[in-house]
């Protein structure tokens, strides 16, 4: 009898802690997946704005792939997040399946097919200042919108409308201002007046103020017709109209066969290894990849774990790989399309290698000595970007804009939305700088139809085989160099995904011949000792805004939100 007791009071003991384990688990793994360390296991996304981040996780949450989530964000930056989120750009993705597949999507902006080389220089070939960069002429043949339907149709999950509908409500109820967008808004106001005479969107008859509800009905009319005409809402009919109407209204020269024959590419990733990790990333017409991929050649053999984060030796290092690998950039890279890019040449880790042999431990190089390599094959600053990772382990990495912050100011009346002015990153003229400093040449020259180079770097990398890291970042030429960096900062300097966003960045693009820094990214100590070789350092505004997935040895999603704008990790 006392037995009998004691084996029920056992029992119901230990079906007490059995329930009480399973409730437990459900909460950790079901309710969240989160861990103490506020890591994430069933997914993460991490975009330049928490509405971003919402749609995506949303998504997510109702079992639809890391592109329709992907597909989601880009529409809804489009709406919370104007600067650069957008459907009037362009941009470029790389994808890596749950079992390793990848490939690359090119929806970047092309020129119409009216635009010729000299396009913004005036009778005796000088640039007329800001031409590229301001008005309708500035504006590329956008790309957003297709890449969304190529990306949907081969690995979207939910329907087409499913993914639309959330940047839709947003347009069509508004979503309230942070303090940074009220603030950005209210700086661009005069030129938003200045580029659109006539009709306004993004603009308050008094000041914005954090909090205020921003409604786009225009916008959502125009994502409505996106919804339900998917590639055709857009590149014809009455968007098309409305484009080509504001075209004529200031001298722009995108036509709608301009907009008919608009077609994104699939491109083979460019892909290479940096002591064991796998990276793979973007490959021309963005130099992002190649240059990625040769400046983690270039540091290779150096010790930098030793030598440790910014210190003197890992700043000169780096400062010097960046300076060659911008002249490589500056002649040899531009559209695949239009010219031989030498990139076989260019991924050759030895190319890299003997790039750095001439530098000089006691004496900056200088740039003025420094060319691009023989490459020859042997025969506002605004974009943003966003990482995504879905319950399957599939991963998105996608950098997109408008190319300045709002682009070239320009809406489309009637349709609500801020055209690009991507034309800018063209070389406009051989050797004369554009918005970055960036310089180019006959690689990069403006051709009808062609591709204007792009410095952006969506990448993903590999550890044995499995899913490490989804990074990439907006900042113009600083996008190679702050990719480049933060994946140092992970796998060399052992820093968390969100230290090594947070971290201070610096940056040398061969011309200026100068190294740009962050506030306090470099001791005063180091700062002195690299200008006793002869480096001019100055510093700058915040480099990057950073969005990366880490997944951590457990398995769990470490996210780096750039805390340099309003980014937000969201996971489940
Ligand atoms: O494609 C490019 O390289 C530039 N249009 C990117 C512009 C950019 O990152 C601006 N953001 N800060």
């Amino acid at each position: 009898m006392q037995n009998r007791l004691k084996f029920n009071r056992l029992n119901r003991t230990l079906v007490a802690t059995f329930l009480s384990a399973v409730l437990f688990s459900s909460c950790v793994s079901g309710q969240l997946g989160k861990n103490n360390s506020g890591e994430f296991k069933n997914g993460m996304v991490v975009t330049a704005h928490t509405f971003g981040s919402k749609v995506g996780l949303e998504i997510l949450k109702k079992g639809g792939s890391a592109i329709d989530a992907a597909v989601a964000i880009q529409f809804a930056l489009a709406v919370v997040y104007p600067n650069a989120g957008n459907i009037g750009g362009g941009g470029f993705m790389v994808y890596r399946s749950k079992d390793g597949q990848t490939v690359t999507l090119d929806y970047r902006e092309k020129a119409p097919k009216k635009a010729n080389r000299d396009m913004y220089l005036d009778s005796v070939g000088n640039v007329i200042t800001d031409k590229s960069l301001y008005g309708q002429l500035a504006a590329g043949v956008p790309g957003s919108v297709d890449g969304m339907v190529k990306a949907h149709q081969k690995y979207g999950k939910l329907t087409w409308s499913e993914v639309v509908q959330p940047a839709l409500d947003l347009a069509r109820k508004g979503f309230s201002l942070t303090e940074k967008q009220a603030g950005e808004l209210n700086r661009n106001k005069q030129e938003f007046i200045k580029y659109n005479p006539g009709k306004n969107y993004l603009i308050n008859s008094t000041q914005w103020n954090a909090g205020d509800l921003l409604i786009q009905e225009d916008l959502a009319i125009t994502l409505e017709l996106i919804r339900d005409k998917g590639r055709d809402g857009f590149y014809t009919g009455k968007v098309a109209d409305y484009i080509v109407a504001e075209m004529k209204s200031g001298g722009g020269i995108m036509t709608k066969d301009d907009l008919k024959n608009y077609q994104s590419i699939w491109r083979t990733p460019v892909i290479g290894n940096y002591k064991g990790y796998k990276i793979i990333t973007m490959p021309p017409p963005s130099s992002g990849g190649i240059a990625l991929l040769q400046l983690l050649y270039s540091v290779e053999p150096y010790p930098l774990k030793r030598w440790g984060f910014n210190s003197d030796s890992t700043v000169q290092l780096i400062v010097e790989a960046e300076r060659r690998v911008y002249a490589d950039r500056a002649t040899h890279m531009g559209d695949p399309d239009f010219y031989k890019v030498p990139q076989q040449q260019l991924l050759t880790p030895n190319y890299s290698l003997s790039r750095m042999k001439d530098f000089n431990w006691n004496k900056a190089t200088l740039s003025s000595d420094v060319k691009a390599g023989d490459a020859t094959p042997k025969e506002s600053d605004q974009t943003t970007h966003f990482s995504i990772v879905d319950q399957d382990g599939n991963a998105v990495s996608i950098t997109t804009t408008l190319n300045n912050s709002y682009g070239s100011k320009v809406f489309v009346k009637g349709a609500g939305f801020l055209l690009n002015d991507e034309m800018d990153d063209f070389s406009v003229k051989p050797g004369t700088p554009n918005m970055y400093g960036l310089v180019g040449g006959e690689a990069n020259s403006i051709s009808p139809n062609k591709r204007m180079l792009s410095s952006m770097t969506p990448t993903i990398v590999e550890k044995n085989g499995d899913l490490f890291m989804v990074i990439g970042t907006p900042g113009g030429s600083t996008i190679i160099t702050s990719v480049f960096q933060t994946i140092l900062n992970v796998i060399e300097f052992d820093k968390s995904m969100q230290g090594a966003v947070d971290a201070k960045k610096f940056h040398h693009q061969w011309l200026p011949d100068e190294v740009a820094v962050e506030k306090d990214a470099l001791d005063n100590l180091i700062k002195i000792k690299l200008q006793q070789k002869g480096y001019k350092i100055v510093e700058r505004s915040p480099i990057g805004r950073v969005d990366a997935i880490l997944k951590t040895k457990w398995g769990y999603y470490q996210g780096g939100a750039d805390p340099r704008g309003d980014d937000t990790k969201l996971g489940w």
